[in-house]
């Protein structure tokens, strides 16, 4: 066995992985041993997730934000943005959409809306649940427990919130007026509350590190999340930080396939970030480990703005095309799309399975 192999093999049975190894496996730049890892992480996905595509159909019903994130195009001083709320009556019609395609997951995203209406999103959620059999996943920041709780009651089934980074310095660096204990109480709320809980990270945030991204694969492991969603960092002109560098592709691809390696389970996306960058890695992502893709559903004249980074894919698709291409991509690559629900796959037999190591894997990798 190579020394990368050991090494890999090492990563992926750990019970706490050891954040050398995993900076050591970031540092590798050599195409075949990049190969290696990402063949490792593809094994690992379709012994623990299978070769099914999953797909989450996302509709932006809001670009407002209270937030300063030193990252996102949609922060509050970028005042050269047209901001939008899709109306009620607007939102349950793409969602009709939604479900005539087929799709079973809707996610709801919005920025962080300080004066987002519980009340209107809990009525929303009960139409939505009451006319289509789809899952909901909420998106919309930081909220108290009680509007988490009021949401959950009403069907919502699922809930993202990206870390961004788990390094703490770091996260509030880039976060003006945010706190970090906030965040990871918010996470807390949501598990308690039984949402499936997703987040995730951006890889090249200025100020990140490979010794960052170790860690934050860890933090993955130890949070136990249902989703994680790994994307690269692209530059927006009206942020604070326009003039960084985007973030690099091959570090996003190995920080999937590590964290397939040392998560085993969860539902990994090829984000849309990841299909943005000079050409589309998205099909790069499903083949080291992702397992998910992310169809837009947010209808024109809205998808435009909501601008997270500039050059997003598919913002002139026409809604409904992007199924069409996934189910390319996915057959292009021997996979198929998988149209059911999607559960957590960290749920086996009423309680949560952590991603144990199958003896099969063990015996096709070493
Ligand atoms: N580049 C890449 N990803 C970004 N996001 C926000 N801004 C950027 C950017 N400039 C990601 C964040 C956020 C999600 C909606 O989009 O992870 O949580
Ligand atoms: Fe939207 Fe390809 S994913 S058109």
């Amino acid at each position: 066995m190579s020394n990368l192999a050991k090494l890999l093999n090492k990563i992926y049975s750990a019970e706490t992985p050891d954040l050398k190894d995993l900076e050591q496996v970031l540092f590798l730049t050599q195409r075949g041993q990049l190969d290696e890892l990402f063949s490792f992480a593809d094994k690992v996905r379709k012994e623990f997730c299978g070769d099914g595509v999953l797909l989450r159909g996302i509709i932006e019903f809001s670009n407002f934000c209270s937030q300063e994130c030193f990252y996102c195009g949609l922060n509050k001083s970028n005042h050269k943005l047209k901001r939008y709320r899709m109306s009620k009556n607007e939102l349950i019609e793409a969602v009709n959409y939604l479900a005539f395609c087929n799709i079973k997951t809707l996610v709801l995203q919005s920025g962080q809306e300080d004066n987002l209406d519980a009340l209107w999103l809990k009525d929303i959620i009960l139409e939505i649940k009451s006319k289509f059999n789809i899952a909901i996943t909420l998106s919309v920041g930081e909220k108290s427990l009680d509007e988490y709780r009021i949401w959950k009651q009403a069907g919502a089934d699922r809930y993202l919130l990206k870390i961004e980074t788990f390094d703490k310095k770091l996260y509030e660096s880039i976060h003006q007026g945010m706190s970090f204990e906030k965040r990871i109480k918010c996470l807390d709320d949501l598990r308690s509350l039984g949402y499936q809980v997703g987040s995730g990270i951006i890889i090249g945030l200025p100020g990140q590190t490979l010794k960052t991204i170790a860690g934050d694969i860890a933090f993955f492991k130890k949070m136990d999340f249902d989703m994680i969603g790994i994307g690269p960092f692209i530059p927006h002109e009206n942020t604070k930080f326009s003039k960084g560098k985007p973030g690099d592709v091959d570090l996003t691809l190995k920080t999937i396939a590590l964290t397939r390696l040392v998560a085993k389970n969860p539902h990994i996306p090829a984000t849309t970030a990841l299909g943005s960058m000079d050409k589309d890695y998205r099909v790069d992502g499903l083949k080291c480990g992702a397992n998910v893709l992310m169809p837009n559903f947010t209808p024109q004249p809205y998808r435009k703005f909501y601008e997270i980074y500039p050059g997003k894919r598919c913002v002139d698709e026409p809604v409904g095309n992007c199924n069409f291409c996934m189910d390319g991509m996915a057959k292009n690559i021997g996979r198929f799309i998988d149209y059911s629900i999607g559960d957590s796959l960290k749920f086996r037999d009423g309680s949560r399975d952590k991603g144990k190591l199958s003896p099969l894997v063990g015996t096709v990798l070493l």
